[in-house]
């Protein structure tokens, strides 16, 4: 990108090297006036603050939020809602003594279980649904229809019992 704004520069066509930042840099490297002159490294470290500062923190913002949002998500309607454990034999644990075949449900914030059997797209899941939204983000915006009820029912998992209706508007 820097070589082709130099080729500009060097062709004689110092005024169309851009107004965006970059050009203003590559026009600053070329300056007449040898006092407001910059040099090649004035250039590079320049393009890297403004990389760090303008995309890296716009990057994590969106990470976080993403994972806020997935994880507020899944707090309050976390799809598989029931967790079960049965007792196949009698078992001290720690200072609980659990009795066969006693069916055992945790309602905490564990939406992908926990322990040996912890689900197996613990890591796989949050990334398919941000890979997802972001699919939907980049094409399309979209507001809840008045016609949707808010509805949760549990039925194996939860899930919106009249669906979700969506009205999407191509970008
Ligand atoms: C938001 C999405 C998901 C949620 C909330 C979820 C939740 C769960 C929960 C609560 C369990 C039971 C864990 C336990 O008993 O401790 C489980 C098991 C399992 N999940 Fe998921 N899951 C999701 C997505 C996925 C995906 C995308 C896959 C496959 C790519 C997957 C594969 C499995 C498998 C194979 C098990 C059985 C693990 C075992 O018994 O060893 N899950 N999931």
């Amino acid at each position: 990108m820097v070589t082709k704004r130099e080729e500009m520069v060097t062709n004689g066509d110092l005024d169309s090297c851009g107004s965006d930042f970059l050009g203003l840099l590559v026009k600053a490297r070329y300056e007449d006036d040898e006092s407001k002159r910059i040099s090649v490294d004035n250039v590079v470290d320049e393009c890297k603050t403004f990389y760090l500062a303008g995309h890296e923190t716009c990057d994590i913002l969106l990470t976080w939020a993403m994972t806020m949002i997935i994880n507020e998500t899944l707090r309050l309607y976390p799809p598989a809602f029931e967790m079960m454990r049965k007792v196949d034999k009698e078992v001290q644990l720690g200072k609980f003594r659990l009795a066969k075949a006693t069916n055992n449900v945790q309602s905490v914030h564990i939406p992908f279980g926990m322990g040996a059997r912890i689900c197996a797209g613990y890591n796989f899941a949050p990334i398919l649904t941000k890979i997802a939204l972001s699919m939907i983000l980049q094409r399309y915006a979209f507001t809840l229809s008045p016609a949707y009820v808010h509805s949760p029912i549990y039925a194996f998992t939860i899930r919106p019992q009249f669906g979700v209706q969506v009205i999407f508007q191509a970008l």
